[in-house]
């Protein structure tokens, strides 16, 4: 997506060789337009998918969910990053993140990912993949389909996006970013 990688080209830093900053418009601060743009750019990518539901998890993958499910007129549901007591029916799976060195447990109600779902994952960033893999893992225990994972951006040089799409995923990225050397932003 042009208008995306111009932005993130103009906004965004490189920091330590394998951090994008982007919080001006992605992570702190939002742009409501360029969300929009996003989501468009999805959505363009996923007519002919009978998705009916789109997932995401907090906190920054639920902007550009919601704008898609606009977009598209579907219900979004985001993963917690915790395990609420108060909540019962609760699938729950524990994910590594590598960028954060930390374990942390992920939990959403089956009451809103059943076996009658086909969802599209949608999340700001794809690195690793371990948070994709939190959701295969929520997904395949609710019975539910994964149609397609959209990520704004992929960091392609960190593995995740490859690895999954090896195992036959659909993994749409809006910008791929093969580089962050010198703090040079290079793109696929
Ligand atoms: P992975 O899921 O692809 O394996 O990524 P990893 O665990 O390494 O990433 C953990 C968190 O760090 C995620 O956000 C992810 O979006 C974020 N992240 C990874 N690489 C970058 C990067 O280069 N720049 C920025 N800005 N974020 C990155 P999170 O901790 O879940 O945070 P949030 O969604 O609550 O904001």
């Amino acid at each position: 997506m042009e208008k995306l990688k111009q932005r993130i080209l103009e906004d965004g830093k490189a920091l330590s060789g394998d951090i994008l900053k982007v919080d001006s418009f992605l992570n702190h601060q939002l742009d409501p337009n360029l969300m929009m743009d996003i989501a468009r750019a999805f959505a363009k990518q996923l007519v002919n998918k009978p998705i009916n539901k789109i997932v995401t998890i907090e906190a920054s993958g639920i902007a550009p969910a919601v704008m898609l499910g606009y977009v598209m007129q579907l219900p979004v549901v985001f993963v917690k990053k915790k395990f609420p007591k108060t909540m019962e029916n609760m699938l729950v799976r524990e994910v590594y993140s590598f960028t954060k060195d930390r374990v942390y447990t992920v939990s959403i109600s089956h009451d809103f990912l059943t076996e009658d779902d086909h969802i599209v994952f949608i999340d700001d960033f794809l690195a690793y993949g371990n948070a994709a893999r939190g959701i295969i893992d929520l997904c395949a225990q609710s019975g539910s389909t994964i149609e397609a994972m959209g990520f704004v951006i992929e960091k392609g040089f960190q593995g995740g996006g490859d690895a999954l799409r090896a195992e036959g995923y659909e993994v749409i990225s809006l910008a791929i970013v093969d580089s962050l050397e010198n703090n040079e932003i290079k793109f696929r």
